[in-house]
């Protein structure tokens, strides 16, 4: 009995017509990336439960709510990835990545897993772009890193969007500012949604950025993190604004952005697509000085940010911007009777080997249907050989945009194709 498979549901599968379009920002991603010098680097898609634990925080929704865990044979808890920071910087630890350079510039691209409600925009297998920035605290590396951000979405030909910074400040400063934000939220513990009363007395800063109206409501006249900096962070902060207004990047500050992931500090930073809907943070990040520490490396500061390619493409096609040319082939070969046939192989395996993307389809046999078919796969020529063309060591080449067809040496195939292609 045959049986009909679903895929599970929040996933998607990239299908033929769409994948030039993923192909498209993952190189221009590339592109972005290796113009500030990053290098990438590939961590597994699972690692061990404790690794976000302890980093992203097991308040946050991810710990509590989201992540896909498993045993493995042996009883080890491991996690499918909800995010790429934690574990690369696992990796720079665990690799001494610091001890070749005083700052490590990676970046990453792959599958991120977290079981929320799918939506416009959110999925359980979602892919991720980012970069980490690790090894300085220097305020011109977090305006860098987000001239990275901005410099791959304008790329793209992105323009409906806006960066919103905040800086959430250090453990020197964040201490005096969650009293104050339990003294403003307790009294309205009753009205606050459950999430928000749980968090209330271990990480009131999420409440500032709930998405529930009544807690969005209360949280409107929170007092700003911006008033209770201490005077490094209110410098740095100031210092990160002066680098981006010199690199002409346009921003707002937003006091609001808290970041829902615990190891954020200092500089925290969104992307907005305002068009998207719910889900329209196309790019976040910020910096995570007490990370790598955290996970027995060396007292050394990090930045960085990510971004899903589901929502850029979403906005790219909302903008109705290019997503470069489809991937077509250059050639269709159109082969007529026995003897053509029995040179065909030969003929395509060189024209392939050079470069040249060839389709052929043994399973048509008149010219009628092989040209069709040359037509629908808008391949830039035809060759076609038949046996009038074979008796002149011929073969003919065919413009599929124009019409025009002329004849051309057997024996300089190559030569004469790789020309007309230029
Ligand atoms: P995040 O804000 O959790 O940060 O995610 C970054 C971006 O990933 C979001 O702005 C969104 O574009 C995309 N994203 C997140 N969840 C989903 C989902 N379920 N479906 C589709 N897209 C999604 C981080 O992950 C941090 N690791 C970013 C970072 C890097 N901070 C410093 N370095």
């Amino acid at each position: 009995m045959s049986v009909k498979y679903q895929i599970p549901r929040g996933t998607f599968d990239i299908l033929p017509e769409d994948s030039y379009k993923w192909q498209y920002v993952i190189a221009v991603f590339r592109e972005v990336a290796r113009s500030y010098n990053y290098q990438e680097i590939v961590t597994p898609i699972f690692e061990n439960t404790e690794l976000f634990e302890r980093s992203v925080g097991n308040t946050s929704d991810i710990v509590q709510k989201e992540m896909y865990k498993f045993k493995d044979k042996k009883g080890r808890e491991f996690a499918l990835r909800p995010e790429g920071t934690a574990p690369v910087v696992r990796s720079y630890v665990e690799n001494n990545l610091g001890m070749k350079d005083n700052s490590s510039k990676l970046y990453y691209l792959g599958p991120m897993f977290r079981y929320d409600r799918p939506q416009k925009g959110r999925f359980r297998q979602f892919y991720q772009y980012g970069v980490e920035n690790i090894g300085s605290d220097n305020p011109f590396i977090d305006a860098e890193v987000i001239s990275l951000g901005y410099a791959y979405l304008t790329k793209l030909g992105l323009q409906n969007f806006e960066l919103e910074i905040n800086s959430i400040g250090c453990v020197n400063c964040t201490g005096n500012y969650d009293k104050v934000l339990v003294e403003f939220f307790t009294p309205f513990k009753k009205e606050l949604c459950p999430d928000c009363r749980g968090r209330i007395n271990k990480k009131p800063k999420r409440l500032l950025d709930c998405k529930v109206p009544t807690c969005k409501r209360i949280a409107l006249n929170a007092p700003s993190m911006l008033d209770y900096l201490d005077e490094d962070c209110k410098v740095h902060f100031a210092r990160v604004q002066q680098n981006l207004k010199t690199l002409g990047i346009p921003f707002r500050i937003n006091p609001k952005i808290v970041r829902g992931l615990d190891y954020y500090n200092k500089t925290a930073f969104e992307f907005i697509d305002k068009n998207l809907g719910a889900q329209n943070t196309l790019i976040g990040g910020g910096r995570y000085n007490e990370l790598i520490k955290q996970f027995g490396g060396k007292d050394v500061p990090g930045i960085g940010f990510a971004g899903g390619f589901e929502r850029l493409i979403l906005s790219m096609e909302m903008e109705g911007v290019s997503f470069g040319k489809e991937q077509n082939p250059d050639i269709y070969f159109v082969v007529l009777g026995e003897k053509a046939k029995n040179i065909a192989g030969k003929l395509l395996l060189d024209l392939r080997s050079a470069g040249i993307s060839v389709e052929f389809d043994p399973d048509k046999e008149s010219i009628k249907a092989q040209m069709k078919a040359a037509d629908r796969s808008k391949s830039r020529f035809a060759l076609i050989l038949g046996e009038n063309e074979l008796t002149q060591k011929k073969i003919t080449l065919k413009d599929m945009k124009s019409g025009e067809q002329q004849l051309i040496e057997l024996d300089k195939i190559l030569e004469s194709v790789s020309e007309f292609l230029l």
